[in-house]
């Protein structure tokens, strides 16, 4: 497995750090919101809490390879249930794909969440990022439902997957 650490980044000390990743990945920021990443993007990684919680909820990491921020990735605890934690993103360099790397992010996040007594992993999947919905279905994320597109929506219809413990 590769040899990553998940180190906590805050709004404060880190938001540059996460905008020159998100532009990195742009790619991926502006199929999911349209146009390219920005501090207000940047603003909603950090802040922006599912319904029902609040910052405090949050966990935020830059994915390390060695001094290297290769990704980066936001945690909601306790959405869409007490024991569920929500993976709201997980965004790598597109030149850091396909080795692995999403592989082993997941197998600490499954450890982590499992040292926390949590019952499931939950996260949502772009039907447009087919690629994304291969790798969870490939690390044992199955689908829970199906949320299309609102009037008030951002466009996109989506997966739901589940992971239980
Ligand atoms: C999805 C993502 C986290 C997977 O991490 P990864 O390190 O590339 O994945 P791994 O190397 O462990 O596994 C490779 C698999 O990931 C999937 N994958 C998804 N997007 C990919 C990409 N842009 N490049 C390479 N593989 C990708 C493929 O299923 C691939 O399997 P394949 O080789 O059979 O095609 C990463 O590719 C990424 O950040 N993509 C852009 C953002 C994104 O889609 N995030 C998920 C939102 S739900």
């Amino acid at each position: 497995m590769v040899d990553l650490t998940l180190s906590p980044i805050t709004r404060t000390d880190h938001a540059e750090d996460a905008l020159d990743l998100a532009m990195r990945a742009a790619d991926y920021v502006t199929l999911e919101v349209g146009h390219a990443p920005n501090m207000d993007f940047i603003d909603s990684f950090f802040t922006a809490a599912p319904p029902g919680l609040t910052e405090r909820d949050l966990l935020h990491f830059a994915i390390m390879e060695g001094p290297a921020m290769v990704g980066m990735l936001c945690i909601a605890k306790g959405y869409e249930l007490p024991e569920d934690w929500w993976i709201g993103l997980v965004l790598l360099d597109p030149a850091f794909r396909g080795r692995g790397i999403g592989r082993t992010v997941v197998h600490l996040i499954k450890e982590a969440a499992q040292a926390e007594g949590i019952a499931a992993l939950k996260l949502s999947v772009l039907e447009a990022n087919p690629r994304a919905m291969h790798f969870w279905i490939r690390e044992g994320f199955l689908p829970h439902r199906y949320a299309t597109a609102t009037a008030d929506s951002d466009g996109h219809n989506r997966w739901v997957l589940v992971y239980d413990f």
